[in-house]
């Protein structure tokens, strides 16, 4: 499709179009497409459009999948091998993983976005990351139509981070995904608030630990459908441990979490402390009741957005002097 409305595809609720449009239903329809692209034209994979901010139209390709399968490809007593289309809707796996009886996902329930997304983003909530179940991506190499499997280890999974975001960005469409799910009952509830929340943690079933992470969610979280927005806006930082001690001597009551290379700052801590909860700039505001997330009030512009985003940025450098990276891409 020639000059189409991405206005559905981007949860911002930015009015663009895409001078290309393409959504396939099988690798080979991938295929046939990928071989009728204009050579130089810019091309952008995207999914739900649940982490980009477009910047004004987009002058090249845009492919969308639309391979909506789940099947099963392996079965233990133990686990079960789920082999899902990267257009699936990532809650909707959730759903079906909960409803079988499938441990692993219940955590990332209600993130918005597609399942493609879930392996090139490495999603995570709650104390789980999706690279925590991926068995292997199934993608196809956009320069010529070839299948590429990457095992989880060739995927450079981090901190929302892996290789078709970094090193091959670009290069690669997600295809499929096989998650490696549980059949052996196996819950994470220390992060947060979840176990404040559960009636009888010995007895706790999936179901409900899915209900009560809807419920936290739809409590912090605005409704993209309400009002526009990309969940966090930015990243949590990673400090070392001599700017963390001078940090936690100035401000003993800042949150932190202890990971690999470092503590993580609660970025929305940062700019809740710099006063800017529920502050707005144009039609533009930081969220009121998570920081870290930055909305559109409505007809605000991608302008307004990097404005207020920019402004929150200074604020954290100059309070705290952490530079905050974007999680959102802007296109
Ligand atoms: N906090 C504040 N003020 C705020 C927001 C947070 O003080 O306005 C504090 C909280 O009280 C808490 C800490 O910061 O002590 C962490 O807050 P929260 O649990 O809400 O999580 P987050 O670090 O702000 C991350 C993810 C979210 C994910 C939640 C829950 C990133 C960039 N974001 O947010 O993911 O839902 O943890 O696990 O890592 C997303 O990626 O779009 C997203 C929403």
């Amino acid at each position: 499709m020639e000059n189409y409305s991405l206005l559905r595809h981007n949860t911002f609720g930015m009015n663009v179009s895409a001078k290309r449009f393409f959504e396939y239903s099988s690798v080979d329809e991938l295929r046939k497409v990928i071989a009728c692209i204009p050579s130089g034209d810019s091309i952008l994979h995207i999914g739900a459009g649940s982490n980009l901010l477009f910047t004004g139209d987009f002058e090249g390709t845009i492919l969308h999948s639309n391979i909506t399968t789940i099947e099963c490809v392996g079965e233990s007593d133990e686990n079960v091998l789920l082999r899902v289309g990267a257009g699936v809707v990532w809650d909707d796996f959730v759903r079906y993983c909960v409803s079988h009886g499938y441990y692993g996902v219940e955590n990332l329930s209600l993130i918005p976005g597609e399942v493609g997304a879930s392996a090139v983003q490495n999603i995570g909530a709650y104390g789980v990351e999706v690279k925590d179940v991926i068995d292997v991506v199934e993608t196809i190499a956009i320069s010529d139509g070839k299948e590429r499997v990457f095992s989880r280890k060739e995927c450079e999974y981090g901190y929302r981070r892996s290789v078709f975001k970094e090193r091959l960005k670009g290069e690669y469409a997600v295809v499929y995904v096989t998650y490696r799910l549980s059949k052996i009952p196996s819950l994470k509830l220390s992060y947060g608030n979840i176990l404040s929340k559960i009636n009888d943690a010995s007895s706790v079933t999936l179901k409900e630990v899915r209900d009560v992470i809807v419920e936290i969610r739809k409590e912090k979280l605005p409704d993209p459908e309400v009002m526009g927005n990309a969940g966090s806006f930015f990243m949590n930082p990673v400090v070392d441990s001599s700017l963390f001690q001078s940090l936690k001597a100035a401000y003993p009551d800042m949150p932190f979490f202890e990971v690999d290379g470092g503590v993580k700052i609660p970025a929305g801590w940062m700019i809740e402390q710099c006063g800017w909860k529920g502050k707005s700039l144009g039609n533009a505001a930081v969220h009121d009741k998570q920081a870290l997330v930055i909305v559109n009030k409505g007809g605000a512009t991608s302008g307004e957005i990097i404005a207020i985003a920019e402004a929150v940025r200074k604020s954290v450098k100059d309070k705290f002097g952490i530079d905050m990276l974007t999680e959102v891409n802007y296109i």
